[in-house]
């Protein structure tokens, strides 16, 4: 199968009641641990490369992998998709370079100055055959190079989500609900904390997803900054050298239920960035003197896949849906 669009894959997915995992790629162990997943469990998955990954890995080179992986795992659909593209020229490059999907972040502008942006990105890429997410609302932490403080974030506004995507054209929109980018999603003050000390973080706002669901039936929603933050691999950080106080994510449950909604797309990155140096560090205190970085960068790229697989399977429920 070729790169795909995600138009059929969040059909299916907004008709059958799950979610397609769109997951950060920044080098070959992630886009292997990533699709040797999806392949086994027969899932739709979206690879994903923000403007920092290319920056990163560069462009062509990222590309490729993701053909390799396209050549070695022929039955399920991928999409590359650009994450959090910030510019038109950026957009374009994208959308040039072979990406069946970019995304316009113009979220940080004023709603006329997203709209503008937006449909410059979209009449460009439709007339390519390429896909446009945008995005409403502000999620807190990092979005490429734009930081929002907590405190800053705002909700979006479902009073505004049939304009805007009337407007656009664009083809699934990204909201705020409380999800936030990065390993530290909520403030100490912000959460209650467990028996065992662990943050436990405010519910995702359901009530502004199901207003904006209403507002507009059968239009694929993404939701951003939705890594769990598994307590077992900042453990895993903490006791081999590490130090990541407090980081929390969102909960699998509040995610489950929302790809069961209109939720077609939901994107994680902090957990396999979690899963990959977890086990790095363990395996560096476990084996000092080894230095080959096949020997370390295997089992990292086994638990990426493992991660993955918990995802695909408890989370997105893709399985069995290539
Ligand atoms: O939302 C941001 C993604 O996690 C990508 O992060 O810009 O550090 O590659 P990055
Ligand atoms: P996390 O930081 O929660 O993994 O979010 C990733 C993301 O939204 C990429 O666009
Ligand atoms: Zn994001």
């Amino acid at each position: 199968m070729a790169l795909v669009t995600t138009t059929e894959m969040f059909k299916k997915a907004y008709d059958g009641g799950y979610a397609v995992g769109a997951f950060n790629v920044n080098n070959m162990e992630i886009v292997q641990g990533i699709t040797e997943a999806a392949g086994e469990l027969k899932s739709p998955v979206i690879l994903q490369v923000s403007k920092g990954a290319r920056a990163y890995a560069n462009h062509t080179f990222l590309v490729k992998l993701v053909e390799a992986a396209i050549i070695e795992h022929p039955d399920i659909p991928i999409a590359l998709h650009l994450d959090h593209g910030d510019t038109f020229e950026l957009c374009k490059s994208c959308i040039d370079g072979g990406f069946t999907s970019v995304m316009i972040d113009a979220s940080s502008k004023p709603f006329e100055e997203n709209v503008a942006l937006t449909k410059q990105v979209v009449e460009y890429a439709h007339d390519k055959g390429v896909v446009v997410e945008a995005e409403l609302g502000t999620l807190a932490g990092i979005e490429d190079e734009v930081k929002v403080e907590h405190g800053k974030e705002s909700y979006t506004r479902p009073e505004e989500v049939e304009e805007f995507v009337d407007k656009t054209g664009c083809d699934s929109l990204a909201i705020a609900i409380g999800t936030s980018h990065g390993a530290y999603k909520f403030t100490a003050d912000q959460c209650t904390r467990n028996e065992d000390g662990i943050l436990v973080p405010p519910p995702l706002r359901f009530d502004v997803l199901e207003e904006c669901i209403k507002r507009l039936p059968g239009f694929p929603i993404v939701l951003h900054g939705s890594s769990s933050v598994p307590q077992e691999f900042v453990k895993m950080i903490n006791e081999n050298g590490g130090n990541m106080p407090d980081a929390v994510g969102i909960p699998e449950d509040q995610l489950r239920k929302a790809a069961k909604l209109a939720v077609c797309k939901i994107n994680i990155d902090s957990d396999i960035r979690l899963a990959l140096t977890g086990t790095i560090r363990k395996y560096f205190a476990e084996h000092p003197d080894h230095f080959d970085p096949r020997q370390y960068l295997k089992p990292a790229r086994a638990a990426v896949k493992e991660i993955v697989a918990h995802k695909i399977k408890n989370v997105l429920g893709s399985d069995g849906k290539a």
